[in-house]
């Protein structure tokens, strides 16, 4: 519990904008990949999201929905150790205290959609390390098998619907989030937004 200015540090800002970045890019990801056929010819190069940006290069032949799910499963790992670090910083780290100026229901409510986020940031990784943990193929990083499959089709089952979820919930919330800050800074023409930036 160190910090009593009134902005958030480099290390909070690099860390909420690397980890909004990321799971910004999860959403996406997640709903891209939902909709790929079970049966689609195997691949050795994907042109990520079809954007014709960047083409990733595979070593060997594989499905699209392997492929997108695998780079799902991959980012999704590094994204929650990320957020575990960040976490483990936050309560060692206080926060700086909300401007003065917030009224008091947008205290409450800019404050219950931290402490939100921050369960979200938990809840929604770890269902869906969960839900790849009794399914088929298990867990693999960038090609490295990390968690190998249980195959249990009853608990899989039970944190697929709970993972989308938890996501949809997530999303309201990022919105909701997002919205504030933007009434921040286009509307009460604050600081907010300039607190959680690196200059
Ligand atoms: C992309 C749009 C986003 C914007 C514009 C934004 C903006 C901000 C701002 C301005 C603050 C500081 C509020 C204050 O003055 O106290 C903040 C805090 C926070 N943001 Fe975001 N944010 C965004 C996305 C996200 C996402 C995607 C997450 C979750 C993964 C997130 C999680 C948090 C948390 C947990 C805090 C509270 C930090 C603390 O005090 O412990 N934000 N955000």
């Amino acid at each position: 519990m160190t910090q009593t200015s009134s902005r958030y540090t480099k290390t909070a800002v690099v860390l909420h904008w690397l980890i909004a970045i990321f799971v910004i890019a999860m959403f996406i990801l997640g709903w891209f990949m939902a909709d790929l056929p079970k049966d689609a010819p195997k691949q050795t190069g994907f042109d990520l999201l079809n954007l014709g940006i960047y083409t990733w290069p595979t070593s060997e032949e594989i499905s699209p929905r392997a492929f997108y799910f695998n780079l799902h499963k991959s980012l999704g790992i590094s994204i929650f150790a990320l957020i575990l670090i960040r976490i483990l910083w936050r309560v060692t780290h206080k926060p700086p205290a909300l401007l003065t100026t917030y009224k008091a229901a947008e205290r409450k409510l800019a404050t219950a959609a931290h402490h939100l986020l921050y369960l979200l940031m938990v809840a929604v990784p770890l269902s869906g390390l969960i839900m790849a943990i009794y399914g088929k193929y298990g867990v693999k990083w960038f090609g490295l098998d990390f968690i190998a499959g249980l195959d249990n089709k009853a608990v899989r089952e039970i944190f697929e619907p709970t993972h989308e979820l938890v996501g949809i919930v997530f999303l309201v919330v990022i919105t909701i989030h997002v919205l504030g800050a933007l009434k921040h800074k286009f509307i009460d023409k604050d600081d907010t937004l300039k607190r959680m930036s690196l200059h």
